[in-house]
């Protein structure tokens, strides 16, 4: 047999077919997060083999990718990372206000796949609750992702105590859930109250970068509370800074900055609301009487996050809608907020009890901060 017809690495023959067949070494599975077997039918060695140089061609680069990753990755598994403790490495913390705190964990895999409008799924220790959070901000080149957190309840409070610069994740899944579609429209309007405003960074910067014209809106209660100034200043036209008590920028809600907004432009085309259900319901409300498309985030109870579990189930337009899969943006017009607020109250009794039982932990181990 010749050179040329023995020359048949990654093809298989089934009765008159050829196939391509690449296999990756089951370590870099998880690191690639696709599988890389390619079907090609056709009788003809030649055809078949020039389908198997292009396949391997195109899978070098990111099998190599995958492999420096998983070596990088690998340390960041449970119980692996140098610091011991465990988990996907954060690199980064700072504490926004007593309940509100930012997390860099080191995943380059996720910076790298990562676009505004996007959740990962996090638990942060063996045996934790899984929670989705926002992909606040994303650094490629660091191969790091930024979450913006608020402590509400036992899971983000535990998370407030343990997740220290040196420790790690225990599980960090994503990117989840559908990108925005940024760069649809000329002049746009974000708005993010509170929370929201760390949500809505990511699409403000990619709006400005695909050239729209930018108008941001930023609510928070009082002054001591703003953060991202600085970055919303470097990607927004015009920033509106809204407070409830006045001690900065307009003394007001951000359905203000709207109607501000509003005044000032006659040629807004989209506005973004993120933050809580009824500050989003508000800015709907205010856009609606202008036909101003209004895209929100919606943040329903998450169980599973990948469309089996209905847990996140959400009503747009009359029809039920997975915010976990075909979210978390919705038309704002559009959302039974009712609904979704009513959803997120239903385990509020228990809810309390896991943050009652957390704390009667803390007291019997003696954890500082822990009432005695
Ligand atoms: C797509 C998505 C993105 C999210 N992004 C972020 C984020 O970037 N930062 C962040 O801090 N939180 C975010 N959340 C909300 C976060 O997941 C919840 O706050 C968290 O699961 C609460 O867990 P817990 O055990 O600490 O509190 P729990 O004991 O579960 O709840 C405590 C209190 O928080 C309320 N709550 C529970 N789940 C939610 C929710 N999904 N939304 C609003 N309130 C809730 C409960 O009604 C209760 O009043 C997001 C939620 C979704 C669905
Ligand atoms: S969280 Fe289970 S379907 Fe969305």
């Amino acid at each position: 047999m010749s050179d040329t017809m023995s020359d048949t690495k990654y093809l298989y023959k089934r009765g008159e077919t050829w196939w391509v067949k690449i296999s990756v070494p089951p370590r870099l599975r998880p690191a690639l997060g696709y599988d890389l077997r390619r079907s090609l039918r056709t009788k003809d060695l030649e055809t078949a083999r020039r389908a198997r140089n292009e396949v391997v061609a195109d899978f070098r680069e990111k099998i190599a990718q995958a492999r420096r990753d998983h070596d990088v990755t690998a340390e960041a598994t449970p119980g692996a990372d140098p610091s011991g403790n465990g988990g996907y490495p954060i690199v980064a913390r700072q504490d926004f206000s007593d309940v509100t705190y930012l997390l860099e964990v080191h995943h380059p895999m996720l910076a790298r796949a990562a676009k505004p409008g996007q959740f990962v799924l996090v638990i942060s220790q063996e045996n934790g609750e899984r929670i989705p959070l926002t992909i606040a901000d994303f650094d490629r080149e660091a191969g790091t992702i930024t979450m913006v957190i608020q402590a509400v309840g036992k899971t983000t409070r535990e998370m407030q105590q343990r997740c220290v610069v040196g420790a790690g994740l225990y599980c960090l899944v994503g990117p989840m859930g559908l990108p925005s579609d940024i760069g649809r429209s000329a002049k746009m309007v974000f708005v993010g109250g509170g929370l929201g405003v760390a949500s809505i960074y990511t699409q403000v910067r990619a709006a400005k970068e695909a050239g729209a014209y930018v108008i941001g809106i930023v609510g928070f209660r009082n002054k001591q509370l703003i953060f991202w100034q600085d970055r919303f200043e470097r990607y927004c036209d015009e920033l509106i800074i809204c407070t409830d008590d006045g001690s900065a920028g307009i003394h007001g809600l951000v359905t203000q900055g709207i109607e501000l907004s509003l005044e000032n432009h006659d040629d807004i085309e989209e506005v973004v609301a993120i933050g809580p259900p009824i500050m989003m319901r508000a800015c709907a409300e205010t856009t609606r009487p202008h036909g101003i498309k209004t895209t929100v985030s919606l943040n329903p109870i998450m169980v599973d996050g990948t469309g089996m579990c209905g847990g996140c189930r959400v009503v747009v337009d009359g029809e039920m809608k997975f915010t976990c899969v075909d979210g978390p943006e919705f038309d704002g017009h559009q959302v039974d907020f009712a609904d979704l607020m009513g959803r997120l109250r239903r385990f509020t009794e228990q809810e309390q009890q896991a943050v009652e039982k957390w704390e009667e932990g803390l007291v019997g181990a003696g954890a500082p901060g822990a009432e005695r």
